[in-house]
């Protein structure tokens, strides 16, 4: 299991009773769902910070029916078979891609993190083995070079601090969408729809190096207007798009989507 530092004094911290201390006496309980919240308030922005519950509850509804499947195959087979070294998925949300990692790269080594303690909380109940924590990716609660891969699926990139917890030669695998993701519902949702790509490499520095790029592209046929809001409610979109368009989505019931993703993958360089 990977070791945790503590939040308000970078000591190691371990595991007693359901309960994190460090030497220094600071205490982290364990909630009884297998999580811990290691956010410390003053790093809070706000009192709930991240998706709230009825982001997380929509992203479980619409990944748990397994649509986004041919994302979670195309990165498993860029992971090895069995477990390598400790991992983290970082901004792991509810837990859904985190759970199919764990198969490749082993549960008991593994860290999810996310800012969101409803997101969190949703996870924890996927696989009890993982370590889950509330804490942010501007500031994580683990030791310098310490994890052989970060994972980072549709979250912003802390650059500083993935390199900071990364060991030299590890491994940083990077998801984000491509241009024709969900085409129709962006052009029902917008007057104008944007047609860039997501590239991480305009994120990182030279403490990586880019080892190859990967788009996948598939489609799918949205089977009902729950299926399609929830997919709305996950997405950016949700708090981008004007409340008319939003109500108006359910027309693209039946109708072919493209899923476009780009899988990136980077090198820590050795420092
Ligand atoms: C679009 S979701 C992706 C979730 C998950 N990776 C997935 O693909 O299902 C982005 C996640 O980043 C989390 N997040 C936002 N700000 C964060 C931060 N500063 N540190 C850690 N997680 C954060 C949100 O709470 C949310 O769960
Ligand atoms: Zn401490």
């Amino acid at each position: 299991m990977p070791t945790l530092k503590c939040p308000s004094c970078d000591q190691p911290l371990s595991l007693e009773a359901n309960t994190w201390h460090c030497d220094q006496g600071h205490r982290f309980d364990r909630a009884r769902r297998g999580y811990t919240n290691l956010l410390l308030a003053q790093h809070r922005r706000s009192r709930s910070p991240g998706d709230d519950k009825a982001m997380v509850q929509a992203r479980t509804a619409f990944l748990d029916l397994k649509r986004y499947q041919p994302l979670a195959g195309a990165l498993m087979e860029k992971l090895p078979a069995e477990p390598d070294g400790d991992w983290l998925d970082l901004g792991c949300g509810e837990g859904w891609y985190t759970e199919r990692f764990a198969q490749c790269l082993g549960a008991e080594n593994g860290v999810g993190i996310d800012i969101s303690k409803f997101a969190i909380d949703a996870a924890a109940k996927r696989d009890k083995n993982l370590t889950w924590l509330v804490a942010s990716g501007a500031r994580l609660p683990l030791f310098e070079h310490s994890m052989r891969r970060v994972l980072v699926l549709f979250t912003r990139l802390f650059t500083d601090d993935i390199a900071r917890v990364l060991k030299p030669g590890g491994e940083l695998i990077v998801v984000g969408t491509g241009e024709n993701h969900l085409m129709p519902l962006r052009e029902a949702l917008y007057e104008e729809v944007r047609h860039s790509g997501f590239d991480a490499s305009k994120f990182l520095d030279d403490r990586f190096s880019m080892i190859d790029s990967e788009d996948v592209q598939f489609e799918w046929t949205p089977d009902s207007e729950q299926e399609l809001q929830n997919l709305l409610t996950m997405t950016p979109h949700h708090w981008r798009a004007k409340p008319s368009a939003k109500a108006d989505i359910g027309k693209l019931t039946g109708q072919i989507m493209p899923a476009h993703f780009i899988i990136q993958r980077f090198r820590r360089t050795e420092a």
